[in-house]
């Protein structure tokens, strides 16, 4: 019998309130689909840091590098500065795993309203495929006063504006900020490969990439250039590039007409939270951070501190992050059987049996156990 050691990181806010849920669908699936998931809870986040001012211990990476997958509910905390959690627990993680490519579906569920008239039938399949490790999150950049940055901006110390060298202004000093975008050919190359191939999975004809490459050209025109380059190796998909902006605009009104949206890593974090927003809410939103060592899965959304603790979060998107988990680990019938099972449940569920998050009346835990009876056939 295959057997899967499974990390899991609940962390903060509803993090481990849809971790819990998703957990629970997990071990449902086990016995009826014939493997193990052997599960292994870290308690890293918000509580971690404060008792111990650390991140995470030494070795943790290690630790969890060792497992087959890496279930993440949410991190974020009001008790704690907005950017270590993020920077060196979410972020550390999809750098130190080279988790290259987030792949972050969003379709049409039962019950679910879509805040956009679609024409009749119509309905939304959007796959954003993010670039996962390179653009602006690099993080090399700093702030300051004008003459300290200056020493510290790497071309010539001057700054680029177009193809015109612009001085920083010295006198008088002002405050000053800069961060980098880089973009490297394999880094977009790996990603475009692995778009195309999502497209061609699914049938389509078209594939969109989505940059600003009209305000940006030095970064975004070597992005269309490489994935230009990429698409020559696949005839059947036709690229077109779209501007970001016109395409956060197309979607939201006829988010029907996209398919596969390939988008540089700030982009992609955007405009995944649009396609979420369009096709029934964060709390259906799953994510996979695929890399070639270990990957991790977890829903779209944050830590939501505005209604942790009070049972309206919804766990779906945790629970379809283990359906994109055990896709990734092999177990393709039991991921089907997840997905449907939340369909199950949301076309067959009276409205107070919905999530609170689609105008209904169950909270998060009932949300859980309503999955479980429709995985156990019980629904
Ligand atoms: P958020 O995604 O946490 O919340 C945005 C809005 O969506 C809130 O109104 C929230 O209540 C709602 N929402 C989110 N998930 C929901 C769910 N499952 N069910 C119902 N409603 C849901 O974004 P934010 O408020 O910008 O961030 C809060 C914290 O989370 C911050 O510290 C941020 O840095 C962090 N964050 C972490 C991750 C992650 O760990 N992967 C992702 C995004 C944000
Ligand atoms: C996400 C989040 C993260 C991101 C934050 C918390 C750093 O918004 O996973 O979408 O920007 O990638
Ligand atoms: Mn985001």
């Amino acid at each position: 019998m295959p057997s899967y050691e499974i990390a899991v990181i609940p962390g903060d806010g509803i993090g481990p309130e849809v971790i819990c849920e998703a957990v629970k669908a997990l071990n449902a699936l086990a016995p009826r689909f014939g493997f193990k998931a052997n599960l292994k809870s870290y308690p890293f986040g918000a509580e971690h840091y404060l008792r111990h001012h650390e991140v995470l211990p030494p070795g943790a990476f290690d630790d969890i590098g060792a497992a087959s997958a890496l279930l993440l509910g949410a991190v974020g905390d009001p008790r704690v500065p907005v950017g270590p959690l993020e920077q060196e627990l979410l972020l550390a993680l999809r750098f130190r795993f080279d988790q290259y490519v987030n792949i972050r579906p969003t379709r049409s569920w039962p019950s679910a309203p879509v805040p956009v008239s679609l024409p009749e039938g119509a309905e939304t399949d959007i796959l954003v495929v993010r670039e996962n490790t390179e653009d602006f999150y690099m993080n090399l950049g700093t702030s300051g006063n004008s003459r300290g940055l200056r020493a510290a901006m790497p071309v010539d110390r001057r700054l680029y504006r177009g193809e015109a060298r612009v001085e920083l202004e010295l006198e008088p000093p002002v405050e000053a900020a800069f961060t980098l975008g880089i973009l490297t050919s394999p880094g977009t190359l790996r990603v475009a490969e692995r778009a195309f191939r999502l497209a061609e999975e699914r049938g389509e004809r078209v594939m969109y990439s989505a940059t600003k490459s009209n305000a940006l050209p030095h970064l975004y025109g070597f992005w269309d250039r490489t994935v230009a380059e990429a698409a020559k190796a696949h005839p059947g998909v036709k690229l077109k590039n779209i501007n970001v902006d016109n395409l956060a605009y197309q979607l939201a009104r006829a988010p029907h007409l996209f398919g596969v949206l390939l988008c540089p890593n700030l982009f992609g974090d955007i405009i995944s939270d649009l396609a979420a927003g369009i096709t029934g809410g964060l709390g259906l939103a799953a994510s996979a951070n695929i890399g070639d060592g270990l990957s991790m899965f977890e829903p779209v959304h944050g830590s939501a501190p505005d209604i942790a603790g009070t049972g309206k979060a919804n766990p779906l998107a945790a629970v379809l992050s283990v359906s994109l988990m055990l896709d990734h680990l092999g177990e393709r019938e039991a991921a089907d059987a997840l997905e449907t099972a939340v369909e199950t449940y949301l076309a067959k569920s009276p409205r107070v049996m919905l999530p609170y998050e689609l105008d209904g009346g169950a909270p998060c835990q009932k949300v859980g156990d309503l999955v479980v009876q429709a995985i156990e056939g019980r629904l």
